[in-house]
Parts: structure tokens; sequence; C-alpha cells
């Protein structure tokens, strides 16, 4: 595990949370390099949001968000990791997943975000898309050294 990624989870441990005080109760961590890895990361997702019983459409939002950031960590990001875990506030319960890479950074995240955009001939709809479909998002990037996206969706 490199050293930024693993930095940036911990730095995203809280700072997303509307339940500051929600307890982790699972941490899973996945590597994200190849197509296969992909596959895994929807089967986790899926199963997380199986268990806490999210609605159908609430489980294909946060499946596709979580495809669609694996698939950007390994063509913008050159691979990394993901880091899912399960939160427990007392009052809700929700999925957090932090997606982090050691690749060149996003220069501009108003821009990475517009719907549109994009620098590698893809529809520009990934990242603007998933922050529609989950509850809470956030980027931090810094140029040449790397990205993490983290998103939470919580049991409504
Ligand atoms: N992990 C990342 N590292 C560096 N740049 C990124 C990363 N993720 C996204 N970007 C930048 O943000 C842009 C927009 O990403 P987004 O997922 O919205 O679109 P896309 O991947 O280009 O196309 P689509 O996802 O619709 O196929 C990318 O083209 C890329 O320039
Ligand atoms: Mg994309």
């Amino acid at each position: 595990m490199s050293s930024l990624a693993s930095e940036d989870m911990v730095r995203f441990g809280s700072p997303l949370l509307s339940e500051p005080g929600a307890r982790v109760s699972s941490t899973i961590v996945l590597p994200i390099h190849t197509d296969e890895h992909v596959v895994g990361v929807r089967k986790l997702v899926r199963e997380q949001a199986l268990a806490l019983k999210l609605s159908l459409v609430d489980q294909t939002k946060l499946v596709t968000a979580a495809s669609e950031l694996a698939r950007n960590t390994i063509k913008y990001g050159g691979g990394g990791m993901v880091q899912a875990q399960m939160l427990d506030s007392g009052l809700r319960q929700g999925v957090r997943l932090v997606f982090a890479d050691d690749g060149p950074g996003i220069a501009d995240i108003d821009q990475a975000l517009r719907d549109g955009f994009t620098s590698g001939g893809g529809m520009g709809l990934g990242l603007g898309g998933a922050k529609r479909l989950v509850d809470e998002f956030a980027i931090d990037s810094r140029s040449g050294e790397g990205t993490a996206v983290a998103i939470v969706k919580w049991k409504k």
C-alpha cells in the first residue's frame, strides 16, 4: 500500500461524515488495478448495500457510483485501492468508500466534476454522476501525488 493513498484514507476517516460520531463497524481494503478487481469491488459494495437493507434503487445507485470511481482509479490514477467501511451512528447505518490512487492528481476539480468534461475520451459523466448518486461526496487531490474520492450512502 502506497503511503499517499493510505494517508488519504486516514484523512477521510471523519471529515466526510454528517454524523461524526459514527462508529466504523468493519473495514475492508481491496486493490483496484484490473477489470477483475472492478468486478470484485462491485460485488463487495453490492453485499454491503444488501447488508444495509438499501432499497434496490439505492443498491444500484451505490454500486454504479463505486463502479465509476473504480474505473477512474484505473484509467486516470494508474490503479490504486478502495477502503470500504460499514458505519453505524446509532441513529442510522451507512457505507463509506474511499477510492485512492497515486496517479497524477486532478488539476481542476470543478472542471473534472462538470458533466461532459473528459481528458480521456470518455463521456465525462462518471464523477458528477457518482456525486449525484450518493449522500456525501468529497475529492482530495494533489498534483503529482494522487487522488482520493470518498463517498457515503446512508440507509434512509
Ligand atoms: N483518479 C483520477 N485521477 C486523475 N484524474 C481523474 C481521476 N478521476 C477522474 N479524473 C479526471 O476527471 C475527468 C472526469 O472524470 P469522469 O469520470 O467524470 O469522466 P471520464 O472518466 O472522462 O468519462 P466517463 O466516466 O463518463 O467514461 C477525467 O477525464 C479525468 O481527467
Ligand atoms: Mg470516469
